[in-house]
């Protein structure tokens, strides 16, 4: 089995997604929020691109959720804080969901013959997953701007790492860059994160609760996939 990794979204090429498992990952903050809405019991993510689509789309029974700029968007149900999804809120809920660049990834991804939602806190749960799947895997960051973000680099070295401690896999050198990160960093994840762009931004906003959050490891075992029905893509557990 061979992982590859995909630095950002702008890395991402259709052709070499065909036969794959994908790992979608946005830890800070997308991938957590949909990991955690669905763990909590919402029926569905209904991941969007655009704010427009998500209000349009949303109907009785639903939540509008996500963020710009990782603040609420007017009129949303919901803001980008995975702390927002608590089963009270969420449980037997639809949640319309658009980010700047998870929703996105989730989108760009669709070649892949299978795309699952990995973060911190399902992260061994994926790991489980995919090495008993044997396929091989191409972990996408979806980064931040279309650029390269530690964040997202070091959860994809925990998965990795955690694959590694399952089976022997073949890593391609950037897939490997991110086993030796994690490895070489697990016992301060949060210090080693601490560098970059987009927790540096959120801290500022004073999510450091959302953060400390985000980076919470195997709390949970579900593993969320994207399935496409009736021409439209929907995240379930
Ligand atoms: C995104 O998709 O860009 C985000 O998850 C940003 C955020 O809310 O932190």
């Amino acid at each position: 089995m061979r992982i590859d990794l995909v630095p950002s979204i702008e890395y991402i090429n259709d052709n070499a997604l065909k036969g794959k498992t994908v790992v979608l990952i946005d830890v800070l903050r997308a991938t957590t929020v949909i990991t955690t809405a669905l763990d909590n019991g919402a029926i569905a993510v209904v991941p969007k691109i655009e704010v427009k689509e998500a209000q349009d789309a949303k109907v009785e029974n639903c939540l509008l959720g996500g963020e710009r700029n990782a603040l609420k968007i007017q009129g949303f149900d919901l803001t980008n804080s995975p702390l927002d999804y608590k089963k009270n809120i969420v449980n037997g809920k639809t949640i319309i969901m658009t980010t700047t660049n998870g929703t996105k990834a989730i989108h760009h991804s669709v070649r892949a013959d299978k795309i699952i939602i990995g973060c911190m806190l399902n992260g061994k749960a994926i790991a489980e997953n995919v090495t008993f799947d044997k396929r091989d895997v191409s972990i996408i960051c979806a980064g931040t701007g279309g650029k390269f973000s530690l964040d997202d680099f070091i959860c994809a070295g925990k998965i990795i790492y955690d694959c590694m401690a399952l089976r022997e896999c073949e890593l391609e050198d950037f897939a490997a860059t991110a086993f030796m990160a994690y490895r070489d960093n697990k016992a301060n994840v949060l210090d080693f994160v601490s560098r970059a762009s987009h927790y540096k931004y959120l801290l500022s906003l004073g999510l450091e609760e959302d953060v400390k959050y985000c980076f919470t490891e195997d709390i949970m075992s579900i593993i969320p996939e994207v399935v496409n029905i009736g021409g439209g893509i929907v995240i379930r557990k």
